[in-house]
């Protein structure tokens, strides 16, 4: 009896065993960082960020206003989407090297002026070995503080496995219209593409791995 109920133990482990490995088994597999054919590198990048409200074309929009009685431009719960222009140069005329897409949470029930945002964006850039790949950011912006820190937390093409920080520094603020020019300064680890992003090891991931089963389908 007790050796019958081992045996049907034994069987529902190995088919439990044999199950999860041949499940695992179709979905992934460890590979060696060994097989990356660009080493990690720090690149560090300064430029500058717009907003424009005053422009024909405003580059952000707010999205319909909390209903609160507050003495802040931005109430609690405030949502804000953008689209900013990044130039070269802290002149908007310069020339545009990228932009910046998404949006900010105004984030702070205190009241007053000193807006504590939660910001959330892709920073996608158009030019040299950078064209066409784009950063992310998410992170607290204090904007009354002279320059604000906030983590890099992804990338793609040239910035894949992209980890690092920006810090934010207002240089030309309207506090009238809200205009507002930003330089951004980034230091970022990240695996570069060797030639064009196309020819990258990593494209090759979804025909990377024979699958016993669905080959079979
Ligand atoms: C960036 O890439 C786009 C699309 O691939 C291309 O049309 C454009 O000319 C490139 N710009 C630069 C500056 O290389």
């Amino acid at each position: 009896m007790a050796m019958a109920k081992f045996q049907t133990c034994l069987s529902i482990f190995f088919v439990t065993f044999l199950f999860t490995s041949l499940v695992s088994a179709t979905f992934y597999q460890n590979i060696s960082p060994d097989q990356l054919r660009s080493r990690e590198k720090l690149t560090h990048l300064r430029f500058y960020f717009h907003e424009l409200i005053t422009n024909e074309k405003p580059s952000l929009i707010i999205i319909d206003p909390p209903k609160v009685m507050s003495n802040s431009p931005l109430p609690f719960g405030s949502m804000v989407v953008i689209e900013d222009p990044l130039t070269i140069g802290p002149d908007v005329e310069s020339k545009r090297i990228g932009k910046a897409q998404g949006f900010y949470l105004s984030a702070t029930q205190r009241a007053g002026l000193d807006l504590e945002i939660v910001m959330g964006m892709t920073l996608t850039f158009f030019e040299g070995e950078f064209n066409g790949s784009t950063l992310c950011v998410l992170g607290r912006n204090e904007i009354i503080n002279p320059v604000r820190e906030m983590p890099i937390i992804g990338g793609t093409g040239a910035f894949r496995f992209a980890r690092g920080f920006v810090l934010a520094r207002s240089v030309k603020v309207d506090y009238h219209k809200g205009d507002a020019t930003v330089e951004y300064n980034i230091y970022v680890y990240h695996y570069p593409s060797t030639t064009s992003s196309s020819h990258h090891h990593f494209n090759e991931g979804l025909h990377f791995m024979s699958d016993p089963i669905l080959n079979k389908i």
